[in-house]
């Protein structure tokens, strides 16, 4: 059983499920039906495609990949690979590299209260498909027979250090927490602040979210608070940034 807390009410839970099982068996055929995704598309889930949007248009004169930690289903992957191939067709370099362990949490500490291991773990062998779905959506943009994207499977405290040993040229533009849990979110922030420049992006999921204090507990150890300012997108409720350097 997956544990996830929601903030909506019976309701709209019910209207969520109604509008899914709409899509499941939508009578839209297949050629037009990725099309008309935003058919189904709600406020809060288009908040999150505008800010990372919004992300992407700050990066654009920044050297630097794109890293999410915590990528799970993979969706800010395919955002982030469709804007390369919007606004910035030929940038090889760009590359899109998600982390998860594709099991849900591995390691839980007692600041993260409210989660346990396993939490947001993925169907079996949901790896090998996001793998397949980023192949072909990499497709639709220019310099597709040039892979540009990678899923680093595996605890990101192991699967980071091993990644940079293999990739001592890696610079990052954005770095995007969602991993929600303290001692992962603690081992990265250590591990890549060598690796920030000044105009790099810290995206996080859950600062200042008292249900996942774990995050912002990390955030407190490793990044001087008093030096940056922690921002907002208006449109996309929970989530925060701030650029190095500011
Ligand atoms: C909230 S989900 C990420 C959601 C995703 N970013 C999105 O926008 O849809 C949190 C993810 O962090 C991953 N995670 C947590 N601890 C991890 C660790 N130590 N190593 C790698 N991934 C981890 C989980 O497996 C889970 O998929």
């Amino acid at each position: 059983m997956i544990n996830i807390k929601r903030y909506d009410t019976p309701d709209l839970k019910k209207n969520e499920e109604e509008i899914a099982n709409t899509l499941r068996n939508s009578k839209i055929p297949n050629s037009e039906l990725l099309k008309n995704l935003g058919l189904f598309i709600n406020p809060g889930a288009l908040g999150r495609i505008l800010f990372a949007n919004f992300l992407y248009e700050k990066i654009i004169s920044y050297q630097g990949i794109i890293a999410e930690f915590g990528s799970r289903y993979g969706q800010n992957l395919n955002l982030f690979s469709s804007l390369r191939g919007i606004y910035e067709p030929y940038n090889r370099l760009r590359k899109i590299v998600g982390f998860d362990t594709f099991q849900g949490f591995v390691d839980v500490d007692k600041k993260d209260q409210n989660n346990k291991l396993g939490d947001y773990s993925v169907p079996e062998n949901y790896y090998s498909e996001l793998e397949n779905i980023l192949t072909k959506q990499e497709k639709f943009s220019p310099l597709s027979h040039l892979k540009k994207f990678e899923l680093i499977k595996g605890d990101v405290s192991q699967t980071l250090p091993k990644y940079l040993k293999k990739n001592p040229h890696t610079i990052f533009a954005i770095c995007y927490f969602d991993l929600d849990v303290y001692i992962p979110t603690k081992n990265v922030l250590s591990i890549i602040k060598n690796r920030l420049s000044k105009g790099t992006i810290l995206v996080f999921d859950e600062l200042n979210d008292e249900d996942m204090p774990g995050e912002t507990e990390a955030f407190l150890e490793e990044i001087n608070v008093n030096s940056i300012s922690i921002r907002r997108f208006n449109p996309s409720a929970r989530t925060s940034y701030c650029i190095w350097g500011e």
